[in-house]
């Protein structure tokens, strides 16, 4: 294989205030601090895998503008290979205007453009990608008929596939369901996704169940500090994976942390019950909550204990 992980998804400029709490509807606030970094949970979940130490490749479009530029400038500097990173002159870079709170909670308003235009055509010219990767991941801020399509045509080269339905839809085509190898969401997804509250390990096993039941091979449920559920076709028992407990400065892109490892560990170590690479994605993900900002709280691999590495 070529690569060992391709992300095919978005890129965008995170604009983030950091405040006491979170502003009501018509309220204005005061924060204590604001700055911009790399986001967009495609490309977080690339740069996340690349730092631990695989091979990588983003297929994204940004727009053809100062953001765009810098974005690609991030891939280079991360490993990732840009080749398939297209940039458009008809919409700007993506932009997540995001805030956080001093529990490390955030709400994130993101406006996709130059992602929305990534298309058939791009897939067609990543196919040499797509199809030779160990695992391919997408997610929902590109349109979901290009993100379908590239877990297709991944699926047609036996290629593995994790589908992160993020941010979730209520109309989501039931095909992605089918051709996802790992079918990855965090609590508020699976509610929106099965119309059930998601607030415990129990309920979260009920709708991983029914998500299981939708066509997946695996699912895994986030819960934040209580750690994910694990649920392989096929069987029954319940596995809960615990997180390590940290004090959160900032949870933002803890989800992608969490993404890019486990397409890591699905790349370098295939035969690890899913499970453990759950248990040590959450650690990847622990690490990253205990620093503020998205990518710049990802840890490299030479920041994590050699154990993490060890089949
Ligand atoms: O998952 C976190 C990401 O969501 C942020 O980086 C922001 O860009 C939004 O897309
Ligand atoms: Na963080």
């Amino acid at each position: 294989k070529v690569f060992d992980v391709v992300v095919v998804g978005s890129c965008m400029t995170d604009l983030v205030s950091q405040a006491p709490r979170l502003p009501k509807a018509g309220e204005t606030i005061h924060g204590h601090k604001f700055f911009i970094g790399f986001g967009g949970k495609g490309a977080n979940q690339c740069i996340q895998a690349a730092r631990l130490g695989v091979k990588t490749a983003m297929v994204c479009k940004v727009g053809k503008d100062f953001f765009g530029d810098n974005y690609i400038q991030n891939f280079k500097d991360n490993g990732v290979h840009t080749e398939f990173v297209k940039q458009s002159s008809d919409a700007a870079t993506g932009a997540a205007s995001i805030t956080v709170d001093d529990a490390g909670e955030n709400a994130i308003v993101i406006v996709a453009g130059a992602n929305m235009l990534l298309g058939a055509e791009e897939l067609q010219e990543a196919l040499p990608a797509i199809s030779h990767t160990k695992v391919l991941v997408c997610q929902l801020e590109i349109s979901p008929q290009t993100s379908l399509q590239a877990m297709c045509m991944a699926r047609d080269n036996k290629v593995k596939t994790i589908f992160n339905p993020a941010p979730a839809i209520p109309d989501l085509d039931p095909d992605f369901y089918r051709v996802s190898d790992v079918f990855c969401c965090n609590e508020s997804e699976a509610e929106l996704l099965t119309g059930t509250s998601v607030a415990s390990v129990e309920e979260a096993h009920r709708a991983g169940q029914e998500l299981l039941k939708r066509g997946c091979g695996s699912v895994i449920v986030t819960l934040g500090p209580q750690g994910c559920v694990v649920l392989k076709g096929g069987e029954s028992t319940l596995k809960h994976v615990p997180a390590p407990v940290v004090t959160a400065v900032d949870t933002t892109g803890a989800g992608d942390s969490f993404i890019g490892a486990l397409a890591f560990y699905m790349a370098n170590h295939p035969h690890m019950p899913l499970e453990e690479m759950a248990r040590r994605a959450n650690l990847v993900a622990g690490v990253s909550v205990q620093d503020i900002g998205t990518q710049t709280s990802f840890p490299y691999r030479r920041d994590l204990p050699n154990e993490y590495f060890q089949e």
